[in-house]
């Protein structure tokens, strides 16, 4: 596949198949991840790769962060809700992987740079998985952003979740809406300095 085709085919999942990828081919995507352009060749991200039973925990760990941050008086059927629709996000691909990157305490501050680095890093993954016939999403969410995820994955303070990506094999026969893909055409966004 070329790098167009695969660039603008690539598209976010949210119907998958309960298929589970070989761990060959989540650590193939891995490794198109680690050669992401990184300044100093810091390569700080790092993977976090849930599955099965794994994978189960990270639900409960979502729903967790979900229900802590719920006015006290909310009811039954509204929390019920709640919990099932975070069940239904982190269930949704039978492989999550979280992202993480430090933003180093060294005075220079450079989470900008590890920031960027991961990302390229994330699209790289995603771009390899659709080469190899897999489908993904790339999400954040509560539960990238809480104490709790950190604490569970032995982050550090100065660690942070760029990404959580879900990864399996789009379901067949379903018609996926997917997310929002419209682009603002490119030249909106051109400033020419050329003369
Ligand atoms: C930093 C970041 C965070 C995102 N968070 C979410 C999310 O929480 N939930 C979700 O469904 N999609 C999330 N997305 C995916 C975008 O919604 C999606 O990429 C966008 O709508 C374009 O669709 P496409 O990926 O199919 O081209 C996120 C993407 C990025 C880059």
């Amino acid at each position: 596949m070329d790098v167009w085709s695969a660039i603008t085919e690539r598209k976010s999942t949210t119907t998958f198949s309960s298929e589970t990828p070989s761990k060959d081919l989540i650590e193939a995507v891995l490794e198109a991840f680690t050669w992401a352009p990184t300044h100093h060749l810091n390569q700080s991200w790092r993977f976090d790769v849930f599955t099965g039973v794994g994978l189960e925990r990270l639900a409960d760990l979502d729903i967790e962060v979900s229900l802590s941050e719920l006015p006290e008086q909310i009811d039954k059927a509204a929390k019920d809700k709640i919990i099932d629709a975070r069940k239904t996000t982190v269930l949704s691909a039978p492989v999550a992987i979280i992202i993480s990157v430090p933003e180093y305490s060294d005075g220079k501050s450079r989470y900008l740079e590890e920031l960027s680095a991961g990302a390229a890093g994330i699209q790289n993954l995603l771009l390899a998985a659709h080469e190899k016939g897999l489908a993904s999403r790339w999400r954040t969410g509560k539960l990238s952003r809480s104490m709790k995820a950190k604490l569970y994955l032995g982050l550090k303070e100065n660690e942070e979740i760029i990404g959580i990506v879900h990864l399996g094999y789009a379901a067949e026969n379903k018609s996926d809406s997917g997310v929002d893909r419209y682009r603002i055409p490119v030249a909106d966004k051109i400033t020419w300095h050329d003369s």
